[in-house]
């Protein structure tokens, strides 16, 4: 692993990630569904929003704490679930959430992991994780997964949503990106799935992986037995936040998984208000999707998100340097955050009020 992770600013991690990746693998990482129209709004979103800069307010302080679910929280940002990272570097899972943990970040390890949610939970020990939950086919699965994940110490299921059938995509698919049935995933069993020996488009091999006869009534009851806050994470429409939170959610996680779903979709930071309204008082609200930098961060929160989620930006570091790429990269984005925070005269997280937008 090369000591120097090759890039020194945000600016410069994409690039280096760009040098470290084969192209079927950039292009799994870095791609959308259909023709990106998603994933490029999600990012336009943000680029499009402008922030009031403010004079004369002491910032020789900056204070970046918070809370999720009750939780202290360093940083209003985490970690977004992200399958197979070992895919991009050898260290993987680990050493991702290694690198979270040694920086104060909240990790969430996907269901889709190359190494098992015990051993991502030795590697983070002491520091927070969710568990991103997608539901199994077979019901004695899921339940299996989620009893792990409350005895590995995981605080919250992150219960995707938005991927009952994947979205089709075209870059990843042109590229030829194929998954070997074989490639260990340390949260399911691979010996049991009757796929086959050959490689497979992303889209079949999630088939068999994830269940797409999960609806409302299975989310009370899973809500009701889990043990676990839940989060449900792929909520664009207002009207499915209100009836997460009604069937025992904890909050929704904003999302539409990178643009990687349902092409056409609203950018999350468009969706953002609409969902926080309907959610009221009732839950918490997260979004990911085209975050990069501080001043992403601080537009979110003052849209009503209490903390937002980081998923390519996290592969490109951790192809770029491994533990260390994360690491950097944690810091520069905690240093772009305080910077941000300081020049809009916000001091602590909850200064930050929707009139530091501009205009309005
Ligand atoms: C390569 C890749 C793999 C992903 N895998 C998962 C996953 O296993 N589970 C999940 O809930 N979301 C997954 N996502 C979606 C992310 O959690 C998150 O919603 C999205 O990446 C946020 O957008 P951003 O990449 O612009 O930050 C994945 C995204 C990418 C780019």
């Amino acid at each position: 692993m090369p000591s120097d992770p090759g890039f020194r600013t945000l600016s410069g991690l994409h690039s280096a990630a760009e040098r470290a990746l084969p192209a079927s693998i950039r292009a799994y990482v870095d791609g959308g569904a259909g023709e990106e129209r998603t994933l490029r709004a999600n990012r336009r979103a943000f680029e499009d929003r402008r922030l009031f800069p403010r004079a004369l307010v002491n910032v020789e302080r900056i204070e970046t704490r918070t809370h999720f679910l009750g939780e202290e929280q360093g940083v209003p940002f985490f970690i977004a679930p992200t399958a197979y990272q070992a895919l991009v570097h050898p260290e993987g899972e680990s050493g991702m959430a290694r690198a979270a943990a040694a920086e104060g970040v909240l990790y969430t390890a996907s269901t889709m992991s190359n190494q098992s949610m015990e051993l991502v939970a030795k590697a983070a020990s002491g520091a927070p994780r969710w568990f991103q939950l997608y539901v199994q086919p077979d019901p004695a699965r899921t339940s299996s997964l989620v009893e792990r994940a409350r005895a590995a110490g995981y605080r919250a299921l992150v219960l995707t949503v938005d991927a009952p059938i994947l979205g089709d995509r075209d870059r990843q698919e042109e590229a030829g990106f194929t998954l070997d049935p074989a490639m260990p995933l340390g949260n399911l069993d691979p010996g049991s799935y009757a796929e086959g020996k050959d490689p497979l488009p992303q889209k079949s091999y999630a088939r068999g992986r994830i269940t797409a006869d999960f609806v409302w009534e299975s989310l009370e009851r899973l809500c009701r037995s889990a043990g676990l806050p839940v989060l449900v994470k792929g909520v664009i429409s207002p009207e499915d936040a209100r009836r997460a939170l009604a069937s025992g959610a904890r909050g929704v996680v904003v999302s539409n998984h990178g643009g990687r779903q349902l092409d056409g979709a609203p950018a999350t930071l468009e969706a953002l208000p609409g969902v926080v309204q309907a959610v009221g008082d009732r839950g918490e609200v997260y979004l990911d999707g085209g975050v990069r930098r501080g001043a992403d961060i601080l537009v979110a929160l003052a849209l009503g998100a209490r903390g937002v989620g980081l998923g390519r930006p996290s592969l490109w570091a951790l192809a770029a340097g491994g533990e260390a790429g994360v690491r950097r990269w944690l810091a520069l984005l905690r240093e772009d955050l305080r910077t941000a925070l300081a020049l809009t005269g916000c001091r602590a997280i909850p200064e930050i009020r929707r009139d530091i937008l501009f205009p309005g």
